[in-house]
């Protein structure tokens, strides 16, 4: 199959490479043209794990092509796949399709023969609607058929997600897209993969009701958190417990400091706005955005309550800076939220982020940046760690207590033991785990 993504970003890209690897012949496209110079050149504008190799594979071998120029790549496809952004839009908060939008009108001008185009953006229900009317409005003689194919890939772990996914989603409304779209994701199909075909409204609502409903599991277990620290229970224990339940499931039930990154808080309201819009109020997605919005500042009012209520003048060492590990990913990171408001109340912030350095840099202003988790402890008077990057789960902690001025140690996503964070003479404060409790039956256990 001859394929054209359009948008070569965090999902392009990974797409991109992977359907390359599957055998297809791949043009990945771009308007950004440094994006795509560094492409051409071997570089991998993004930090995802395994793809460097992979990109590069495919590129030596001739099925994976980068250029700015979308007209001849899909005059010449069988399939041209949508996977340009989809951000909250300033203002009100829905999904701004102007990017969709203005693919499918290039798309339009430049297609040639038949052409399945596959929306695999995370976009509002009705959007392959909209995105059929603009091409038959644009190019009445286009020979296309709209299809709605999201993606469920998470960052950090992409390639894998992509190559192994729990099901793969196709919406249409054209049988003659059907046996396209399973050559497409043929090797993957043959693997045992679900290929899940549904209409296309169906398909755009199953992408949104996903992620909302993971933030609102996320969510719940923060806030069952803070009611176990009031009442002297173990989060993590109540997660064991909840999880083992099948009906439940353990994932997503790790407590922290509030769920960020590229999708859920954008896909969160989006799906709100849409249910207003349809007269259909989706209480429990809108006051989960409440709640999760809250607890980040509130996180920063937890490392202040942890230093006697004050941190003015005082230096906050900070671990990690991405929404999650294996990312280099800023975007809604709940670490801007906490950083701001520590440097609100007057602290000095020295942060250290294996990948994230260099995009935090347009989030946040005034941090110094340290060259590794012992040099952000440098000096510090207290240590928070947002992000649960390997590199922060074996620290030093005897070496980090030395190098520090305090003695706090705030830990946001539960990586230690208390025991053992004590010992090193730290105060240790965690997430849902009251001060001086014992170890959990899962960390016991181990
Ligand atoms: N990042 C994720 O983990 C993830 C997971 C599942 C779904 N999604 C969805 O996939 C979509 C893309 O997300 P992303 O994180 O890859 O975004 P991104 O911002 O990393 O990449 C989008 C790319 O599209 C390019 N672009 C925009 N308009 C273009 C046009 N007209 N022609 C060519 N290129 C264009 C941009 O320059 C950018 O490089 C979003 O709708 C997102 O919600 C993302």
């Amino acid at each position: 199959m001859r394929i054209t993504m359009i948008g070569s970003g965090y999902v392009g890209l990974v797409s991109g490479a992977c359907f390359a690897d599957f055998g297809h012949d791949v043009t990945c496209v771009d308007l950004n043209e440094q994006k795509i110079a560094a492409l051409k050149a071997g570089k991998i504008p993004i930090f995802e794990p395994g793809l460097e190799g992979l990109v590069a594979d495919n590129a030596r071998s001739g099925r994976l092509t980068f250029t700015t120029d979308l007209a001849p790549a899909v005059a010449n496809s069988d399939v041209v796949f949508i996977a340009v952004g989809t951000p909250s839009r300033r203002g009100d908060g829905h999904a701004d399709l102007s990017y969709v939008y203005a693919a499918a009108a290039d798309i339009a001008r430049a297609v040639k023969g038949f052409t399945v185009v596959v929306t695999k953006s995370t976009a509002p229900v009705g959007t392959g609607d909209e995105v059929e009317r603009i091409i038959r409005e644009t190019n009445p003689a286009a020979d296309v058929v709209v299809v709605t194919n999201p993606e469920f890939l998470r960052e950090g772990s992409a390639i894998e997600d992509f190559k192994r996914p729990d099901r793969i989603v196709v919406g249409l409304e054209d049988e003659r897209a059907r046996d396209v779209m399973t050559d497409v994701y043929r090797p993957l199909y043959l693997n045992q993969a679900p290929l899940m075909f549904t209409g296309r409204r169906t398909a755009e609502l199953i992408k949104y009701a996903g992620n909302a409903f993971l933030a609102m599991k996320i969510t719940f277990i923060n806030e069952i958190a803070d009611l176990c620290e009031r009442t002297g229970a173990n989060v993590q224990d109540v997660a064991r417990g909840i999880g083992m339940d099948n009906r439940i499931g353990g994932k997503f039930l790790n407590a922290g400091p509030g769920y960020g990154g590229s999708c859920f808080p954008k896909d969160t309201l989006a799906l709100v706005k849409t249910g207003q819009d349809f007269d259909t109020p989706l209480r429990l997605v809108e006051t989960t955005i409440e709640v999760n919005d809250r607890r980040k500042r509130a996180m920063g009012r937890k490392v202040i309550a942890a230093m006697g209520g004050s941190v003015r003048g005082k230096t906050i060492g900070i671990l990690g800076l991405t929404f999650k590990p294996n990312t280099d990913d800023m975007r809604d990171a709940p670490s801007i939220a906490i950083i701001q408001s520590l440097q609100d109340a007057g602290a000095k912030i020295r942060a250290y982020d294996p990948e994230g350095m260099e995009a935090a840099k347009t989030f946040l202003n005034g941090v110094d940046y340290a060259s590794d988790a012992h040099d952000a402890a440098s000096g510090a008077d207290a240590l928070v760690l947002i992000t649960e990057w390997n590199a922060f789960r074996s620290l030093d902690l005897r070496r980090i207590a030395e190098a520090m001025v305090g003695n706090v140690f705030i830990d946001l996503r539960n990586v230690y033991r208390r025991k053992e964070v004590e010992t090193a003479g730290l105060n240790y404060v965690s997430i849902g785990r009251p001060q001086g409790a014992t170890d959990t039956a899962a960390q016991a256990a181990e």
